[in-house]
């Protein structure tokens, strides 16, 4: 870890941060009230993907991503009948924006059209949902205002540095949450395909934003990754903050597993449904809708359209990196066993005390 003048960041300076943000909590309404101003002098480090990270609130954000969270802070009012849904990078966000957007409009763009009149044929899935943080890059909040009710927005913000309108109301007017989580190991080997893809974009993105960094190898990108330090990481902290918050609020916060979702997708996909106060009826689980949502939504079905073959969206990313093999495990093609034993052991400690597993959720102890 470094300083903003490169110098080593102690785990005590690192603590010291953390407690501070954890008393401003206390002390405030808004508890990231002042997070532009204080912006500058948070502590810096290099970080995979290769960008300037900084870090605030215990976790380590790049560096324009943390002015877009500020961004949204200031202008962003939520509606009760917002759904948010929420991810750690790399852990099946693309596939539930997929599959949320097809149940939440199913009227207006019936799944069963198999020509190319859905939207998810001619669109990614990244620019029906889009993320909160970078959907308002004007910061005058008018982006949010133009999606008509319900709205389904995306974000991989941690729990703890969300708008306050969004986590600070008990009474339902800050919108509903949905977070999928995945293995850490698999997570990483996803993170580390999808880095090699995007290379390009990212540097081009890194020289606009901030200092771009030296692109890691594979050992050290895991290093950075096992230190917390990828894209609002550590992941293990990230997960946490919503499975506590989905165990006090399981109104407000719907928990899912990647691993489940492979699992059972129709199941899932009736959760999910659910949880937007739109459940299928006996007439539509009769008319197999659930089934053309699944299909709709797999992998093979979004990787093969034209537009994630060949298209880009969000920061210029090419579609294509954000459909690889979709399955669990894949990390031992990757890591050595010692590898995956030393991100069990740092996961595994940093969750000590917690109900939190990682992996399908009948290994939930809860
Ligand atoms: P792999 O790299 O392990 O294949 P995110 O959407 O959060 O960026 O996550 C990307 C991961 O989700 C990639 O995992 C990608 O292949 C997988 N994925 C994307 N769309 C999917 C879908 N429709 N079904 C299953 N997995 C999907």
């Amino acid at each position: 870890m470094a300083s903003s003048t490169g110098a080593p960041i102690s785990a005590g300076a690192a603590a010291e941060e953390e407690e501070a943000v954890a008393s401003a909590v206390t002390v405030t309404a808004n508890p990231h009230a002042d997070l532009g101003e204080i912006m500058p002098s948070l502590p810096t480090a290099p970080g995979f993907p290769p960008y300037r990270m900084r870090r605030y609130g215990g976790f380590w954000h790049i560096d324009m991503y943390l002015k877009f969270i500020c961004a949204s802070h200031a202008c962003f009012r939520p509606r009760p009948t917002d759904v948010l849904l929420a991810s750690f990078p790399k852990t099946g966000t693309t596939w539930l924006k997929a599959l949320a957007f097809s149940a939440l409009n199913r009227a207006a763009h019936p799944p069963s059209h198999a020509g190319a009149d859905h939207p998810l044929h001619r669109n990614s899935p990244h620019d029906l949902v889009r993320f909160l943080e970078l959907a308002d890059q004007d910061g005058d909040g008018l982006i949010y205002e133009e999606v008509p009710s319900p709205r389904l927005l995306a974000t991989h913000v941690p729990y703890s540095l969300l708008p306050h309108s969004i986590t600070g109301t008990d009474d339902g007017s800050g919108g509903r949450i949905m977070y999928v989580c995945r293995d850490p190991k698999d997570t990483f080997v996803s993170f580390w395909h999808y880095h090699e893809k995007t290379t390009a974009t990212l540097q081009q993105m890194a020289d606009v934003g901030g200092a771009s960094e030296a692109m890691p190898t594979f050992e050290e990108a895991f290093e950075l990754f096992c230190e917390g330090q990828s894209a609002e990481g550590p992941q293990w902290r990230h997960t946490l903050e919503y499975w506590e918050a989905s165990c006090r609020s399981p109104d407000k916060v719907l928990f899912l597993r990647y691993e489940d979702l492979l699992l059972d997708p129709p199941g899932s996909l009736r959760k999910i449904a659910a949880f937007m106060a739109c459940p299928f009826s006996p007439e539509e689980e009769a008319a197999g809708v659930v089934r053309d949502i699944v299909e709709l939504c797999s992998l093979g079905t979004l990787k093969g359209l034209e537009v994630n073959r060949r298209g880009s969206t969000m920061l210029g990313l090419k579609n294509d990196a954000f459909f690889r093999n979709g399955t669990v495990g894949d990390w031992s093609n990757c890591m050595t066993p010692a590898m995956a034993a030393r991100l069990d052991g740092i996961v595994a400690e940093a969750l000590e005390g917690s109900t939190l597993t990682f992996g399908a959720s009948c290994k939930d102890s809860v």
